[in-house]
């Protein structure tokens, strides 16, 4: 472990243009400095790189971060690896942190949370050999012995807080922290999983980091699962990841599906490089953990309109995570099947010719714009164009992105030149950064102008009001933002900012805005800016309260709202003029 604080140390050490400049020859171009992109082909610059922010970006393909995501890329170094590499050059040593005994890389989890873990999913085991029931049911579903205690099934028995058999104190912190018991309103305890099968969820190092429950029958819930906690990041683990790794380095490919049971089942037919989201949409998050284990990812959906639209998004989130060489292939099963049911009815052979016969990302494109589009007529090649464009911009692979194009343009009619002008794909390589200043961006929403201040100038969150609460992508990415700000002491950087969110589910909006904000120059009052967006944001909640208190006034005026909503709407009138 190497300590946050010598992170920041290093990044405030050293000097982003000298360590690109090592590799790439810069040119100063107004504040910041530009070169080809060393990342993807390309004639003129595109690649963007800023001292005051201590942070690149390329414009061409979107790659982006501080001097220590550089050196990790461009010499495809690890991060610590890099980090020794970084602190070499600048004559600083590398300290490390002492990991916890039994602990190991872990040091800001609370200790005993893998115990803790560890321990439920034995007595789960246990208990499962204890009941008839839930063996009966798993015999039922086509499972056998072996392949649950590969996956280490288990059952938590029927009753309310049967872990008290296994943790001495059931009124330990650790244990409300670990998910596995819940604390209703009057404190009483009880345990979350009661009379379910169980699936530990266990990370890449084999640790049970959660649980799935699944009722036995019908029911619902259907599934129950562990709780966000500092061991379990949702949208960020897999299912079966750990005891896939074999055979996904073997076959080079990974296959994924969507639920415990799909995984099961495969793994039951000998199908074993398989994984599953948690019940979430494919996120480009998973898609990137994917990609850096293996060539080749296979998403299989179910062949009704949910796995439709769910193959889309995972298309969408594909894009910009692809690199030349890498293949993505999308797999519809026949309607009415998922591949638990498929592999039980049809066997292994028939699932693996579907996944041999899986279409290829940049296939699947063309065949849904193609369906979406009547590309008989004018206005339906103009539709294609439309929907196409943010898919061909939004690709990373410059070849698989080229040769999207030449096929796009021949759906449509056009020349490759004419979709790429239409695209304005080419004012990115050809044209020169002032140009591309100048090319019209829609308003941005008042959230993402928010944002984008934050990141020019990190210490601007002391402006934020403490209860600053918006709902939306932009706003969670800001609440978490800021959250870590103020954990933060002293000075954080726009770099450290990059480095910290690198690989979460945060990252490309951030890496958009902060791409946007290396436009303004030295001079700009970012400070003004943020007031100003802060007052505008105000006024709109404002607007909207007032409206809303008029709605339930409804003709009885004053009348029609009960106490606060008199205070609230007597101090909003105050402050505002009703429009
Ligand atoms: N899921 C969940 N909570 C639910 C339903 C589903 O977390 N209430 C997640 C689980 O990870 C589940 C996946 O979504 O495995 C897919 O759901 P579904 O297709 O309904 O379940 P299966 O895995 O097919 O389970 P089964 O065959 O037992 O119905
Ligand atoms: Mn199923």
């Amino acid at each position: 472990m190497i300590p946050k604080g010598f992170i920041h140390d290093l990044l405030n050490r050293v000097d982003i243009v000298d360590v690109v400049g090592r590799y790439v020859p810069l040119k100063k171009a107004g504040a910041n400095h530009v070169a080809c992109c060393p990342f993807h082909n390309e004639k003129s610059p595109s690649f963007t790189v800023s001292q005051s922010k201590q942070f690149y970006h390329c414009f061409g393909c979107g790659a982006h971060g501080t001097a220590i995501g550089f050196v990790m890329e461009h010499g495809g170094l690890g991060f610590v690896e890099a980090v020794e590499e970084l602190a070499g050059t600048v004559g600083m040593t590398v300290p490390r942190e002492v990991a916890a005994p039994g602990n190991p890389q872990q040091n800001q989890i609370a200790p005993g949370m893998h115990e803790i873990m560890q321990l439920a999913e034995r007595y789960y085991r246990n208990q499962l050999k204890q009941s008839p029931a839930a063996i009966q049911y798993l015999r039922q579903r086509g499972l056998n012995g072996e392949i649950a205690l590969r996956f280490g099934i288990g059952y938590a028995p029927p009753g309310w807080q049967n872990l008290q058999a296994i943790f001495e104190n059931y009124q330990e912190d650790g244990l409300l922290e670990s998910g596995l018991i819940i604390q209703n309103e009057e404190g009483r305890r009880y345990d979350r999983f009661r009379d379910r099968i169980m699936f530990p969820i266990v990370n890449i190092r084999g640790q049970v980091i959660g649980f799935g429950g699944r009722i036995l029958g019908t029911g619902e819930p259907k599934y129950l699962n562990s709780p966000e906690t500092p061991l379990f990041e949702k949208g960020r683990e897999v299912y079966g990841l750990y005891q896939a790794l074999k055979s996904i380095r073997e076959k080079r490919q990974v296959v994924v599906v969507e639920g415990y049971m799909d995984v099961l089942a495969l793994a039951q037919h000998g199908i074993e490089n398989v994984i599953a989201t948690l019940g979430t949409a494919t996120t480009s998050w998973h898609i990137q953990k994917l990609l850096k284990l293996t060539d080749q990812v296979i998403f299989c959906f179910d062949g009704d309109p949910a796995g439709q639209r769910a193959a889309w998004r995972a298309m969408e989130n594909a894009l910009p995570r692809l690199t030349d060489g890498k293949h993505i292939g999308f797999l519809f099963l026949p309607a009415q099947h998922d591949p638990d049911s498929f592999v039980r009815e049809q066997g292994a052979a028939a699932f693996e010719l579907l996944v041999r016969q899986a279409l290829p990302l940049s296939a699947y494109i063309l065949r849904e714009l193609s369906a979406q589009c009547d590309l008989h007529t004018q206005e339906g090649r103009t539709d294609l164009l439309q929907r196409a464009k943010p898919l061909l911009t939004g690709i990373s692979a410059p070849v698989t992105a080229l040769l999207l194009r030449k096929e796009v343009a021949a759906l449509a009619g056009i020349t490759q030149a004419e979709l790429e002008a239409l695209y304005e794909i080419k004012s990115l390589n050809t044209v020169s950064r002032r140009a591309l200043q100048k090319v019209k961006r829609p308003a941005i929403s008042s959230l993402r102008a928010l944002l984008r201040c934050l990141l020019f100038q990190p210490d601007l969150v002391r402006e934020l009001p403490e209860d600053w609460n918006y709902s939306g992508p932009e706003a969670a990415t800001i609440i978490e933002l800021t959250e870590w700000l103020r954990t933060q002491e002293g000075a954080t950087g726009s770099a450290a900012v990059i480095q910290h969110f690198q690989g979460t589910a945060h990252e490309s909006l951030l890496a958009a805005e902060q791409a946007e904000s290396m436009q303004w120059g030295e001079s700009f009052d970012v400070r003004a800016e943020f007031r100003d967006i802060l007052a505008r944001l105000r006024d709109e909640r404002r607007r909207q309260q007032l409206h809303a208190l008029h709605a339930k006034m409804h003709g009885a005026g004053i009348k029609g709202l009960d106490e606060q909503e008199r205070l609230l709407y007597l101090q909003l009138l105050q402050r505002h003029d009703v429009q």
